[in-house]
C-alpha cells in the first residue's frame, strides 16, 4: 500500500481549471523542459574525460597544506585548529571535503532512485520523462566524480550517519506516492551544496586546483535540477488538497533543517575522529552567529519557495525557529 492509498483524505481532489490557463501552464512547464533538456545537450561534463585526474598538480596527498580548511567552514577559525601542525590540519581540510563528496555520493544515490521511480510513474507523452533521465545521467558522472575523489585520499571516509541513511533510504518511493515531498528533499540536499560551492568559487576559496574543478563542474549542472525541482512544486504544490498541503508545511522543515546540518557540520564521528573537543564545536557551529547566518543562507531559495507556496505557516512556523533555518 502506497503513502497515498493510506491516507484517510486524498493528497490530490480533483479540482476543475479553467482550460484556457491549464492550457498556457501546459506549454509553460513543456517549454520549460524542452529548454531544460537541450541545455542538458549542449553542456555537460563527463567524469573521467573532463577531469585531468593525472595531471601532477591534481595529486590528492593527506598534508598538502592546499587542503586546509577554507574560510566557509567556522573550523577552520577556532584557535584549537590554528594551533594544530600543519599535516593534521591539511589531514582535516581534506577529510571534510572528502566526506562532504561520500554525502554527495549517498544523496544522490537516493536522489537517482527516486528519478527513476518518478519517471516509471509516468505515461509514455510526457514530458518529463527526457529531462529526468538527463538529470539521471548527470547525477551518475558527479557521482563517479565524487567517488574518485574519495578513493584517492586513502582516508577511511563515512559519509551519512547511519540513522539519516537509514531514513533517507526510506525516501526514493516517496518519488510515486508524495513527489511534493521528494522534490523538497532534493533541493534540501541540493541547495545546500550548490550554495558552498558557488560561494567558495566566487571568493576564490579553494587553494587545491581538484576541488575547484569538481566544485565547477557540479554547480553548472546543479542549477539546471534545482530549476526542475522548483518548477515543479510551483506547479504541483497548489494542487494538493488539505492533508497534503498540511503534511508538506509540516515535513518541508524537518527535512530541510535536517539536510543542512548533515551538509555543513561535522558529524560526530568526524569529530571523535580528530578529537575536537566539544566546546569547540560548539563555538565554530552552534553558538557562531557567523555560521548560523551560512545556515540560512544554504537554503534560502527553497525556504522562499516555500513561503511562496504557502508553506511557512502557523502551526508549523515554530519548527522553522527551532532548526533555526527561519529567514531573519
Ligand atoms: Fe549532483
Ligand atoms: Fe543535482
Amino acid at each position: 500500500m502506497t503513502l497515498e492509498q493510506s491516507l484517510p483524505l486524498p493528497l490530490r481532489p480533483e479540482i476543475p481549471e479553467d482550460a484556457e490557463l491549464a492550457s498556457a501552464d501546459e506549454r509553460a512547464w513543456r517549454d520549460l523542459l524542452a529548454r531544460l533538456s537541450r541545455q542538458s545537450v549542449l553542456k555537460h561534463f563527463d567524469a573521467y574525460e573532463d577531469v585531468d585526474w593525472d595531471n601532477p598538480d591534481f595529486s590528492v596527498d593527506a598534508g598538502d597544506p592546499r587542503f586546509e580548511l577554507i574560510e566557509l567552514d567556522p573550523l577552520g577559525g577556532t584557535d584549537w585548529y590554528r594551533s594544530l601542525p600543519q599535516p593534521r590540519r591539511a589531514q582535516i581540510g581534506l577529510h571534510r571535503f572528502a566526506t562532504f563528496m561520500k554525502v554527495g555520493v549517498q544523496f544522490e544515490n537516493i536522489l537517482k532512485r527516486g528519478l527513476l521511480t518518478f519517471a516509471e510513474s509516468l505515461p509514455n507523452d510526457a514530458p518529463e520523462f527526457r529531462y529526468v533521465y538527463h538529470e539521471i545521467a548527470e547525477e551518475t558522472q558527479h557521482s563517479m566524480m565524487f567517488q574518485e575523489f574519495v578513493k584517492r585520499t586513502n582516508l577511511r571516509v563515512h559519509g551519512m550517519p547511519p540513522t539519516l541513511l537509514w531514513f533517507a533510504r526510506r525516501i526514493p518511493s516517496l518519488a510515486r506516492s508524495f513527489p511534493e515531498l521528494f522534490f523538497v528533499f532534493v533541493l534540501g540536499g541540493e541547495e545546500p551544496i550548490d550554495q558552498m560551492q558557488r560561494r567558495a568559487l566566487r571568493e576564490q576559496q579553494w587553494r587545491h586546483p581538484l576541488a575547484q574543478r569538481i566544485s565547477q563542474i557540479h554547480v553548472i549542472e546543479e542549477a539546471r535540477h534545482m530549476s526542475f525541482a522548483r518548477a515543479y512544486l510551483l506547479r504541483h504544490a497548489p494542487r494538493l488538497g488539505w492533508l497534503g498541503r498540511n503534511l508538506l508545511a509540516l515535513r518541508a522543515p524537518l527535512i530541510l533543517g535536517n539536510m543542512v546540518n548533515l551538509m555543513l557540520m561535522p558529524s560526530p564521528h568526524f569529530a571523535k575522529r580528530y578529537q575536537i573537543p566539544k566546546s569547540v564545536v560548539r563555538q565554530a557551529y552552534r553558538d557562531n552567529p557567523v555560521y548560523q547566518g551560512l545556515r540560512r543562507e544554504a537554503i534560502a531559495k527553497t525556504r522562499h519557495l516555500c513561503r511562496e507556496l504557502g508553506l511557512i505557516r502557523p502551526p508549523y512556523s515554530w519548527i522553522w525557529r527551532a532548526y533555526g533555518v527561519e529567514s531573519e
